[in-house]
């Protein structure tokens, strides 16, 4: 089955070689073909290019769709979410309206906590088909590939159960999904007056079944002030190391908590939220390797202060931006919103988020070499908008639909 699209607009993020991690002022840039053509055959793509350039090979035995005004770039690499979970928390949302901030709310015993409760009296099959719906409005929303966190079971049975979850989602979703095992995500209630015993189990009991059952792609800690301390971040991720399971972690959320630094001395490939960064981390993560994946609407929804995403570009930075989908801080699953928060609240260009949220997005969850851009023989997961004036257009109006259709392979 083959697919040509015709008369496009502007294609965006097509390219016949692979593109590295884009770092700094490299993030500012993309390839652009205006009036171009994109060959899709049997869900990869086959050749792209300018429209005076089309030939009979192109179009042979090919169904023609017209794309005039639209726009057509890579769907989105979304490496940061916990769309694993069972039930919304609009208590909290209230009770964050009548002035309570997301710790407050935490030391309540509401917050994950409140997740977890629900989460664990939850069956692994309604568990999944509530994820499921999730991921589907994800990738209605222009999300191509996904990372998925546990980290609402805090227990060995209900973490595994929700990483039992992903791995069910991995098999029968339409898109690349990467697993990551976050027991670390808060302190059950059982262990508040023992946290090292709680990283004991982490590291005793769960990591190595789920390291035995190949549950997890990767391994989160939310390693901040008040949750997880950098010597508990340690130990963890020493002993998911063991397992060749590579970081991907929360931090400096809350405070400059050294996070970062632990991220980095760890080969993380992510250090993730970011909202207290300072000089220092910037200049821990410059060269390192480790992304910094910012996500904007957690500081929107909670009311927080937002990453520097600008200093870390101007500092030379690889930045991707996720959704971090989760009930307690980012209800959300449009990475076009994320978008839009990028530049209007971080003062990224609406190239550079673009570039955030597909090529450093895709190596943030390490699939860079398979998304994140349009590329001859690479699985065809692209977008195409609804006609428009421009690129920046897409996030300019940030409340409008402007997709007209995602085409995703896996
Ligand atoms: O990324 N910061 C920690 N974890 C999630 C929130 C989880 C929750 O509140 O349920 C986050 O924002
Ligand atoms: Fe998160």
């Amino acid at each position: 089955m083959r697919t040509v699209y015709k008369n496009i607009k502007q294609l965006l993020g097509a390219s016949r070689e692979p593109v590295g991690l884009l770092e700094g002022s490299e993030m500012g840039t993309v390839s652009v073909v205006d009036n171009a053509f994109l060959v899709v055959s049997d869900g990869e793509v086959e050749n792209f290019g300018d429209m005076a350039g089309i030939s009979d090979a192109d179009l042979l035995d090919a169904a023609v769709e017209d794309c005039s005004g639209m726009f057509v770039f890579p769907a989105f690499a979304d490496s940061h979410t916990h769309i694993v979970y069972a039930g919304s928390r609009e208590r909290e949302y209230e009770d964050k309206i009548r002035g309570l901030s997301y710790v407050e709310i935490a030391k309540r015993g509401g917050g994950i906590l409140n997740s977890a409760d629900l989460l664990r009296r939850t069956s692994e099959d309604d568990l999944f088909e509530m994820s499921l719906e999730r991921l589907m409005r994800c990738v209605e929303g222009g999300t191509g590939a996904i990372e998925i966190k546990s980290g609402y079971g805090l227990s060995t049975e209900s973490e595994l159960k929700m990483l039992r979850v992903i791995r069910r989602l991995k098999e029968s979703a339409t898109v690349a999904v990467r697993s990551t095992f976050l027991a670390a995500h808060a302190f059950p209630r059982e262990y508040a007056g023992n946290h090292d015993g709680y990283v004991s189990l982490i590291v005793n009991e769960m990591l190595p079944e789920v390291a035995r059952e190949g549950l997890a792609d990767f391994v989160d800690v939310f390693c901040d002030e008040g949750f997880f301390t950098v010597g508990q971040t340690g130990r963890i991720l020493e002993a998911a190391a063991k397992y060749g399971i590579r970081p991907k972690i929360h931090a400096n959320e809350l405070a400059c908590s050294g996070g970062i630094q632990a991220g980095v001395e760890y080969k993380a490939l992510s250090v993730d939220h970011l909202e207290h960064t300072g000089d220092e981390e910037i200049a821990a993560l410059k060269g390192s390797g480790t992304v910094a994946t910012v996500l904007p609407g957690a500081a929107f929804f909670l009311g927080m202060p937002y990453a520097p995403a600008r200093r870390m570009i101007d500092g030379g930075l690889p930045v991707a931006v996720a959704s971090d989908y989760n009930p307690g801080s980012s209800p959300s699953a449009s990475m076009k919103f994320v978008l839009s928060l990028a530049s209007i609240k971080m003062r990224m260009s609406p190239v550079e988020a673009l570039n955030a949220a597909t090529v450093n997005g895709a190596y943030a969850m390490g699939l860079g070499d398979e998304y994140g851009i349009i590329m001859p023989g690479r699985k065809a997961n692209f977008i195409i908008t609804k006609p428009m004036p421009s690129f920046a257009y897409f996030g300019y109006s940030y409340t409008e639909n402007l997709i007209e259709k995602v085409i995703v392979n896996k």
